[in-house]
């Protein structure tokens, strides 16, 4: 009822969206080539990559709120303030891969023995919501000693309390659920002994009752939502730098990162000491969100999961240390078994441990990238080796191969006529450019070869002079974008980088997801992917202005596609500058006619191109929705300036 109204009167209701600020339109013709369906879109076309920078994991998307559960770090106290008798153990431990643990022996003196934890630049608490507390403990002194445990808000005050009662002499788990009576950003529990006795106590955790979709172990439910409404085709992890490490020994393992979470080893995170200016002592890697939790978050948001294992190199800007070629054997091992921990049956071993962890039913991967950022022969080498294993016993797996750091230059050009004779499907690309570089790149993917690899934008961001996520980094991403669309036949996926951040605690900027421990903020970048991702349409069609593609002739970009299953025809226009257009889509042979004559439009706009979202304004810049009318093969597009169109027509098939 609503909608029809809109589409009776269009101008009304465009003008209380845009017209406020149009003076003069710029005549535009776009025709559209519907008779000649092109290249087919690759549903894992737009998707996103993960990895713990900016306490992107633990401290972010991992829902556990105690930093330094597990007393692992190289200070075992990092992130703890004991009081009274409390010391660091090894000896009989709970977890063999995690050996430490506390022991707490309380006196009845007045200090009390306990112990305070800040979480990850506080603990974020909702007023009204549980949290459940547990711990694992064994009783040295007495049959059975008391614990309380308090949540407590910035001013030391308690808001939201409980009492534990360990018994016996055996490791056991004890659990409790508090409920916090106040919302507070910057709390912190405290967890005292009550009796005069001797309890030891390992892997002290906090977790919100509500995870997202309700799992044990979950993720934290704003930030795990914000990438289903994505609508990501392919999720690659868990990184970045941290797959290669500062040295091999601090790699990214996968295999330490599945089982039970309590006996995952811990692991440094590079982004600790990589920026001397964004310098994190108490950055760690728990592997709470490890191999498994990322495969099964692949599926609940519907995308193709991307492994990224490390090819024996460590990160080739820190250190020269590498594995010898002929020493490889384990670590192209890893790489077949993380095929059978996905895909392989419940008798094979690997598939087993998938299956114990809850997951019988294998996890369909079909793809598997080596190697991060590397370069030169050493990378070549090896890469080999793999690619050799890989494809003798797992054929059906796809492998990505990468092109180095920058987007050109002597190692990108060495390393893509390599990445032809390994011949890997897929070659991963990296840039992080100004917007400049964003806008006149929109053509990089017009003159590549169409037999060799295809390409796989892995990480990508236009850095703006103050690196911010603001609206005009969001539309160069766009405009971009629309090349990649356009050599769907070429560029088979494409992921933004960084995705997430905490307000608090990154060391890396711009990120497509900032955080802070109560809330999130999805920022234009967000949008501009989102936008892409729910329109990724299957088919490419031809969108030209006087027979040209659409590369920034007026400052504009623009490509199209069609849904055949949908029966729709989708146009994406990006303007980048403050000029008004008036543009008519002409659609050329359409053999009937549209279904209706609504055309839905959803518009990503600001008059200022400096503006962003933030945690106090999060919806700023946010995409709108209105509907206008179209003639009979064509309508007419009014684009304001710094504004990014999405476009849906229904057609007759
Ligand atoms: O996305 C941040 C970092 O940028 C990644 O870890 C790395 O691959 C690149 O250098």
């Amino acid at each position: 009822m609503k909608l029809k109204k809109q589409i009776k009167r269009p101008l009304i209701f465009i003008s209380l969206f845009i017209l406020p600020c149009f003076s003069i339109f710029a005549q535009n013709n776009f025709v559209i080539d519907v008779k000649n369906v092109g290249a087919e879109i690759q549903p894992e076309m737009y998707g996103v990559f993960f990895e713990d920078i900016n306490f992107g994991a633990d401290g972010g998307l991992y829902a556990e709120l105690i930093k330094n559960r597990s007393f692992e770090f190289e200070h075992p106290f990092l992130g703890w303030t004991p009081f009274g008798d409390v010391k660091v153990q090894q000896e009989s431990p709970c977890f063999d891969k995690n050996p430490n643990y506390v022991r707490f022996n309380e006196k009845g003196l007045r200090t009390g023995t306990g112990l305070e934890n800040k979480g990850f630049t506080g603990i974020g608490f909702h007023q009204y919501d549980e949290y459940l507390f547990s711990f694992y403990a064994r009783s040295i002194s007495n049959d059975e000693n008391k614990f309380k445990v308090e949540l407590l808000n910035a001013g030391n005050a308690a808001i939201g309390t409980s009492e534990i009662l360990v018994q016996g002499n055996a490791w056991k788990k004890y659990t409790c659920t508090i409920k916090a009576k106040e919302t507070e950003a910057k709390g912190k529990i405290r967890f005292i002994l009550e009796t005069a006795g001797t309890v030891d106590v390992d892997h002290i955790s906090l977790f919100p009752k509500e995870t997202w979709k309700g799992r044990k172990n979950g993720l934290r439910k704003d930030l795990a939502q914000a990438l289903y409404d994505l609508h990501p085709g392919v999720l690659r992890f868990p990184g970045g730098c941290i797959v290669e490490g500062n040295t091999l020994k601090t790699r990214y393992q996968w295999k330490n990162s599945v089982g039970p979470a309590e006996n995952r080893p811990l692991n440094i995170n590079r982004w600790f000491y990589t920026f001397k200016y964004h310098f994190f002592p108490d950055y760690y890697q728990s592997y709470g969100l490890g191999f498994f939790e990322y495969f099964l978050l692949s599926e609940d948001i519907g995308a193709e999961p991307l492994p990224v294992l490390s090819c024996g190199l460590a990160c080739q800007y820190e250190s020269k240390e590498c594995v010898a070629v002929d020493s490889l054997d384990s670590y192209i091992q890893d790489a077949v078994d993380l095929i059978e921990f996905a895909n392989g049956k419940v008798s094979t071993k690997w598939g087993k441990v998938r299956a114990e962890m809850g997951h019988p039913e294998p996890f369909n991967l079909k793809m598997i990238a080596i190697g991060n950022e590397q370069w030169g022969d050493v990378y070549v080498e090896r890469l080999e080796k793999f690619v050799k294993v890989i494809r003798e016993k797992h054929p059906e797996i796809k492998i990505v191969g990468g092109s180095g750091p920058s987007s050109d230059g002597k190692q990108f050009e060495y390393l893509w006529p390599k990445m032809k004779e390994l011949k890997v499907d897929l070659v991963d690309e990296h840039y992080y450019k100004n917007p400049e570089w964003f806008y006149k790149n929109a053509k990089r993917y017009d003159t590549y070869d169409r037999k060799g690899p295809k390409v796989f934008a892995g990480e990508y961001a236009a850095h703006d002079t103050d690196k911010a996520n603001n609206l005009r980094a969001a539309l160069a991403e766009a405009a971009f974008m629309t090349g990649l669309e356009r050599n769907a036949d070429v560029v088979h996926m494409a992921t933004y980088a960084p995705l997430f951040a905490h307000v608090d605690a990154w060391q890396w900027r711009p990120d497509m997801i900032w955080f802070d421990n109560l809330t999130s903020v999805c920022t234009p970048n967000y949008y501009v992917q989102k936008m892409y991702a729910k329109n990724a349409g299957t088919n490419v069609l031809s969108i030209k202005s006087k027979d040209e593609n659409i590369t920034g002739q007026d400052s504009l970009y623009a490509s199209a596609v069609l849904d055949h299953e949908n029966s729709e025809i989708i146009v994406k226009v990006v303007n980048i500058s403050s000029v008004n257009h008036e543009i008519n889509i002409k659609l050329d042979g359409l053999k009937k006619s549209f279904e209706d004559k609504e055309v839905k439009i959803t518009c990503l706009h600001s008059n200022n191109p400096d503006s962003q979202n933030t945690l106090a304004a999060p919806l700023a810049i946010v995409p709108g929705n209105y509907s206008i009318s179209s003639e009979k093969n064509s309508f007419k597009l009014s684009v304001t300036g710094n504004a990014f169109y999405v476009c849906r027509l229904k057609i007759k098939q």
